[in-house]
């Protein structure tokens, strides 16, 4: 991982959760970058995040840490239902945001997001570490370049077998659970970045005791004539993997595709290859540079990654939810 960036950005977490470990973790190996503070709605917990990072900054509330001049951007890691709100408080405070997926609950609340980033002109990003990871980035320039053609189908799933504690994120409805907006984002993310915005949506689902979706599968037809076979759940491990068809050939992403550590180029008529890729630590640096680079630049948002794309995606969310009869407490 390399960056031409001379400053030192100073980066600070809100909510100490799982991923903000992960994402803590990859950052001590992007140039540039200084885990500088945290904040929890619990001291002693972000103490206790903090110090394995030598992060010289805890806090018991994300408003102190928004407020307290020591941070340059923000990785907000809270449930999908927090977002917009963590999001508008930095952004209310001058402080570029990289905020988790899923980016919002709804359509709506992802526009008053992009609008405050806007009126503000102050940077907002959607994290999907997949648009930056170097496999992803090859198989785009092979498309590009029609080395397997037209792109005809593409067939994505991902899904594990979650225990079912109704009171967590995964599955509560108040923390906008389902594993559309946990998992299935991936596969429609990767349909999207390679297809475009769907013409056609038919979504079938599942719904576990709490109202959200446990198994889904979306089926969507796209103005060059490709179609994709989408599937997401919360009740089977599945391959979890992606195949591109195209005319002439076709591009299989490994297992985990999110997150590959390579993929099998097959043409038509010819020996499949197997291509291996860079997948550093656990692979969440490659967004971090990213977000770095558009701040030197003073973009407003990433030109990989733009604020429209985040609105489309969920924006199909919404409707694929409407098709499903999937509403969360706070819609009502
Ligand atoms: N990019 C990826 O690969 C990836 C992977 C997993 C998850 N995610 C996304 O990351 C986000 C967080 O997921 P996670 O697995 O890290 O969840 P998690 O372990 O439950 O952590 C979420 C954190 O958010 C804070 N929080 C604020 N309000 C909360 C509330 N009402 N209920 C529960 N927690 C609350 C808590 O931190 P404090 O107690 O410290 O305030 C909590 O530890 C989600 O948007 C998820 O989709 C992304």
């Amino acid at each position: 991982m390399s960056s031409n960036n001379a400053v030192a950005f100073r980066w600070g977490i809100i909510g100490c959760g799982k991923i903000a470990q992960k994402f803590a973790d990859d950052l001590m190996n992007v140039p540039g970058a200084v885990l500088h503070a945290v904040a929890s709605r619990d001291l002693a917990k972000a103490q206790a995040f903090a110090r394995p990072y030598d992060c010289p900054h805890a806090f018991g509330s994300y408003q102190e840490m928004v407020s307290s001049g020591l941070v340059d951007v923000i990785y907000i890691a809270t449930p999908h239902a927090q977002h917009h709100e963590n999001t508008l408080l930095c952004l209310e405070a001058g402080i570029p945001v990289l905020c988790e997926k899923a980016f919002a609950i709804n359509a709506s609340m992802v526009k008053e997001m992009i609008q405050k980033s806007q009126e503000k002109q102050v940077f907002l990003m959607e994290a999907i570490w997949t648009r930056f990871h170097p496999a992803i980035q090859q198989i785009e320039s092979l498309i590009a370049a029609d080395t397997i053609g037209k792109i005809v189908h593409i067939v994505a799933d991902f899904g594990f077998l979650a225990d079912y504690k109704p009171e967590e994120r995964l599955f509560n409805p108040a923390l906008t659970g389902g594993s559309l907006m946990d998992i299935g984002i991936y596969p429609l993310f990767i349909s999207k970045l390679l297809l475009g915005k769907p013409t056609e949506v038919k979504a079938v689902g599942v719904l576990a005791p709490t109202g959200v979706d446990m198994n889904l599968s979306v089926a969507m037809a796209f103005g060059s004539g490709a179609t994709a076979s989408l599937f997401s759940t919360f009740a089977a491990q599945t391959d979890t993997t992606c195949t591109i068809y195209g005319t002439k050939g076709k591009i299989y992403i490994h297992s985990r595709f999110h997150e590959t550590l390579g993929f099998t180029l097959q043409l038509t008529g010819e020996e499949p290859q197997s291509i291996a890729t860079e997948r550093l630590g656990w692979g969440y640096g490659y967004e971090a540079l990213d977000v770095q680079r558009c701040l030197a630049e003073n973009r407003v948002e990433n030109d990989k990654l733009p604020l429209q794309f985040s609105l489309e995606l969920m924006e199909l969310m919404d409707e694929i939810r409407r098709q499903i009869g999937l509403t969360y407490p706070q819609e009502a």
